[in-house]
């Protein structure tokens, strides 16, 4: 049977559940043409919703069309307009030869090279001269204005993992350049999604940098308790299993609410279960989840220096104010200066999430894992 539950996949149909306001204002904004911006820490589901929402705004805008762009292995500004001309032409012709004449059209003057997978035609491969390129991008940001306008569509194109453009050297003026092309866009809204809070926070609201007021800034939270417990035994009971609504609750909780591990944990919980799940099989299945990711963890951890490794051990003893010289000193943490240091550090590498002060450890199977696992042995 197949499993009900999906996980590293993006939440579809049957799997997505709730996000109704989200749901609302991303599609109202897609249908409106309003820039979006949705800013979340991994694996919450941006990814899940913005596809989600597309879908239903698609359904109800037969004029409404959408352009994915992912810039998760993005490194340079050559590579992000290799992407963006790609999926662009993609989206711009179903047929290979207008396809073709469409690259010719909107970018004669690179002459991009062309290649298709005959097996898949999704797999299109262009190549650019990347010095004209730099010397007039225009041509390429500004394409999908255009073929929008001639086809009279309304086009959103969505950029996952936006903060990879702040690895781009030159970053200021690559930012520049997006924002005074994009913000002339008649038929073309653009919504930009990642995670790294901090630094998609400074590109969007820090009013001396060039996407201030760029559009609607979309926090996304978990998934809340009330909305996974009839998630989680429905998706048992279509099975033909059974999962009680206080061990649903027992799953969301161990997963602290974060998506992708209440469907990890509840896919593990149902595997081990015959008929009817219990608090039992739900503990072991969490025992299961922690050691599957140990070695992963473990090399996460070396990659910490101390003072940041002893960091998080304050963190878990439930340490609130690093100001204090005594825990400084108890917990080796060096001076106030390097509490702030570590803290960034941390950040930056997505382990811990500060919000209004308050310091949490995003990944709830890590901290899991670093209480009962690694911080016991010393
Ligand atoms: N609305 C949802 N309902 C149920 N599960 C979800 C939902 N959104 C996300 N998930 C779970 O979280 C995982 C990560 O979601 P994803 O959209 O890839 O997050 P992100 O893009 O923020 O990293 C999904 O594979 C799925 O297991
Ligand atoms: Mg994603």
């Amino acid at each position: 049977m197949e499993t009900p539950f999906v996980f590293g996949k993006l939440a579809v149909e049957r799997n997505f559940t709730n996000r109704e306001k989200e749901r609302q204002r991303l599609t109202g904004n897609f249908s409106g043409l309003v820039n979006t911006v949705l800013i979340s820490p991994r694996r919450w589901g941006k990814s899940s919703l913005v596809q989600k929402s597309a879908i239903e705004a698609m359904s109800v805008d037969e004029n409404l069309h959408f352009c994915f762009l992912d810039a998760f292995n993005i490194r340079t500004e050559e590579q992000f307009y290799l992407a963006l001309a790609s999926e662009v032409l993609k989206i711009s012709a179903s047929k290979m030869e207008v396809l073709t004449e469409n690259a010719k059209r909107f970018m004669g003057a690179f002459l991009p090279k062309l290649s298709f997978n005959p097996e898949n035609q999704d797999e299109l491969s262009l190549s650019l001269d990347w010095k004209e390129v730099k010397k007039h991008p225009d041509a390429i940001l500004d394409m999908a204005e255009k073929i929008a306008a001639e086809k009279g569509w309304k086009l959103v194109i969505c950029i996952d993992e936006f903060q990879n453009i702040a690895t781009f050297e030159n970053q200021l003026a690559f930012q520049k350049k997006l924002r005074s092309h994009w913000q002339k866009h008649q038929h073309v809204a653009y919504c930009l999604y990642g995670s790294k809070r901090h630094m998609l926070m400074d590109v969007f609201t820090s009013p001396s940098m060039p996407f201030y007021k760029f559009g609607d800034i979309l926090f996304l939270e978990k998934i809340a308790m009330d909305s996974w417990v009839p998630f989680l035994c429905s998706r048992f009971d279509d099975t033909q299993k059974y999962l009680s609504e206080s061990d649903a609750a027992l799953i969301a909780t161990l997963a602290e609410c974060h998506p992708y591990y209440v469907q990890q944990l509840a896919q593990q919980s149902w595997f081990r279960t015959a008929t009817a799940c219990s608090e039992e099989i739900i503990r072991e299945a969490h025992e299961g989840v922690v050691s599957q990711l140990s070695l992963l963890f473990q090399s996460k951890t070396e990659e910490l220096s101390t003072p940041q490794v002893n960091f998080l051990k304050a963190l878990l003893d439930g340490i609130e104010k690093f100001s204090s010289k005594n825990i400084i000193d108890d917990y080796r943490l060096g001076s106030s200066a390097n509490v702030a240091r570590i803290k960034k550090a941390l950040e930056n590498k997505e382990i811990i999430d500060i919000l209004a002060g308050n310091i949490l450890v995003l990944d709830p199977m890590y901290k899991n894992w670093l209480a009962t696992r690694y911080f016991i042995k010393k």
